[in-house]
């Protein structure tokens, strides 16, 4: 189909399972790629990156499961320009009611030099066949010519031409090395657009890397161009400095319209929780400035701007908090709020709590009020998130109670109590601090000594009384995983995502 005859607005092609998944540190298990899949289905996004089903096994059984899980978005697998990936890809997209394969070769002189070693028509007989190939397996293909930013523009003329012929429906033009501008990325997109044959039936697409801290603004001078496609990351997590933000560029497109002429179906207002979830479930904090989702974007700090918000929002915001999910009202809850008041504020929060979830969570809550006077919609996001994160887990370590001793001039000891499997063991421990030295306790119950390789605290909200969630990376055994917990206390928060951890190893 032209893409002239199709709806005229920016697809939104969620990559954080795919590239987002690449950077270091954020590998997520099958349960937590679901958990987020289901999330980005619910904001509608209209491509799902599932991941790279050639790469490992893992990869494959996880985009097969989303492929069979998820409905409404297309779900999309990675391949290099070669049969066996095209093949696994087929087979892990098989469950998938709308699918996509994604194939890609590189077009750079440095890359086709040195990483491929093979000559510029080698790669356009390569790029021709797996389209070909894929073309053969699905309806649905998109090629990508890998540093296309940095690739000679006749080249990519021939290259792009050849593979709208057999059949591509999507081509886009990956900044592999976030090396381009807004100007010059914006006048490629033109070149091609009116120079390459066949390009008026396909979907141009965008894909940026934050190298120079400019991938969003190279996305959308492609909007401008005639782009119709951005492939992007919740928080811009990815490789090196990231991927293009999905919330930023969401909003950008939204707020100023006015310059665009078009914008996304993503419904803004899922767009925090996904922000949290991908922090939540990855480990990467995000900067307080952030854009759109930095726990500052909608803080006025100075009298001026409050003076300003107070008298007229409009003064000093270009959108609402509530447009992007934040709630103005944030009291709300406290110790004698009942469980239909807890219910109703989760379901309002987003979520679609299983009665065996919200016994927990309210449990917790319960426990959480009776030390906190207010409890506001990040503490109940973020205690409903961590007792939905222990479904499904073995909770073979669960803590009981612990004690701690530290001070200026002295040696951090805890003491602490743990079940396992259900029967109490004890231990004690010093340690380099009181972090080190309860989870130094911890291992001397469990035996099992993992390499911590990330812990991260951060308060759910302000004051004294907030809550901490921590975040505990831990490596064991060739295993990754990240565990969380949260508490008003941060030891206690520690030393629950630890067990957390341990127990999803
Ligand atoms: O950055 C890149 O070039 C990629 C391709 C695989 C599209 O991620
Ligand atoms: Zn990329």
């Amino acid at each position: 189909m032209f893409w002239k005859e199709m709806e005229d607005y920016v697809r939104i092609f969620d990559t954080t399972l795919r590239d987002g998944e690449q950077c270091p540190g954020a590998a997520m298990s099958e349960d937590e790629k679901v958990e987020i899949a289901q999330h980005l289905a619910k904001m509608k996004v209209d491509i799902i990156e599932a991941g790279f089903p050639v790469s490992s096994p893992v990869q494959f059984k996880a985009v097969e499961r989303i492929a069979r899980e998820i409905e409404g978005p297309i779900i999309c697998a990675l391949a290099r320009s070669l049969k066996p990936d095209l093949e696994a890809a087929r087979d892990a997209l098989k469950p998938a009611a709308k699918k996509r394969i994604h194939t890609f070769i590189a077009s750079s002189p440095i890359h086709m030099k040195h990483k491929l070693d093979k000559s510029p028509s080698e790669v356009l007989a390569m790029a021709k066949d797996a389209v070909r190939m894929a073309r053969g397996f699905v309806e649905d293909v998109e090629f990508s010519p890998e540093d296309a930013t940095r690739s000679e523009w006749e080249f990519l003329r021939e290259l792009v031409e050849v593979v709208i012929e057999e059949g591509a429906t999507t081509i886009n033009i990956p900044d592999t090395v976030g090396y381009t501008t807004p100007q010059e990325y914006g006048e490629l997109f033109h070149f091609l657009k009116t120079k390459v044959k066949g390009a008026d039936k396909v979907i141009f697409s965008a894909h940026c890397h934050n190298d120079l801290g400019l991938a969003v603004a190279n996305s959308l001078a492609t909007v401008l161009a005639g782009g119709r496609q951005i492939e992007c990351t919740v928080n811009g997590i990815g490789e090196r400095a990231g991927n293009t933000a999905m919330e930023e560029v969401v909003m950008a497109l939204r707020t100023r319209k006015d310059k665009f002429g078009v914008e996304t179906k993503i419904d803004g207002t899922l767009i925090t929780r996904a922000s949290y979830l991908v922090k939540t479930i990855t480990g990467m904090v995000v900067q307080p400035n952030k854009a759109i989702v930095g726990t500052n974007a909608f803080a006025h700090e100075s009298g001026i701007h409050q003076d300003g918000v107070i008298k007229n929002r409009q003064t000093y915001e270009i959108m609402t908090p509530e447009s992007v999910g934040l709630k103005s009202n944030r009291m709300v809850l406290g110790r004698h709020s009942g469980r239909a008041g807890f219910k109703d504020r989760i379901i309002r929060l987003g979520f679609d709590p299983k009665p065996e979830d919200l016994d927990n969570a309210y449990q917790r809550f319960l426990e959480v009020a009776d030390k906190k006077k207010e409890i506001f919609d990040e503490d109940i996001i973020a205690l409903f998130q961590s007792e939905t994160r222990k479904t499904g887990v073995d909770e073979k370590y669960e803590l009981v109670s612990f004690e701690q001793t530290t001070g200026s001039e002295k040696t951090p000891v805890s003491s602490l109590t743990l079940l396992v499997d259900k029967a109490k063991k004890q231990s004690t421990s010093e340690g380099d601090g009181p972090v080190d030295s309860i989870f130094k306790a911890i291992d001397k119950i469990t035996g099992v000594y993992p390499l911590l390789s990330r812990l991260v605290i951060s308060p759910v909200t302000e004051g004294t009384d907030a809550m901490a969630e921590a975040s505990v990376t831990i490596e064991y055994e060739g295993k990754r995983v990240v565990g969380k917990g949260d508490s008003t206390d941060i030891i206690e928060a520690c030393a629950k995502a630890y067990i957390n951890a341990l127990n999803r190893l």
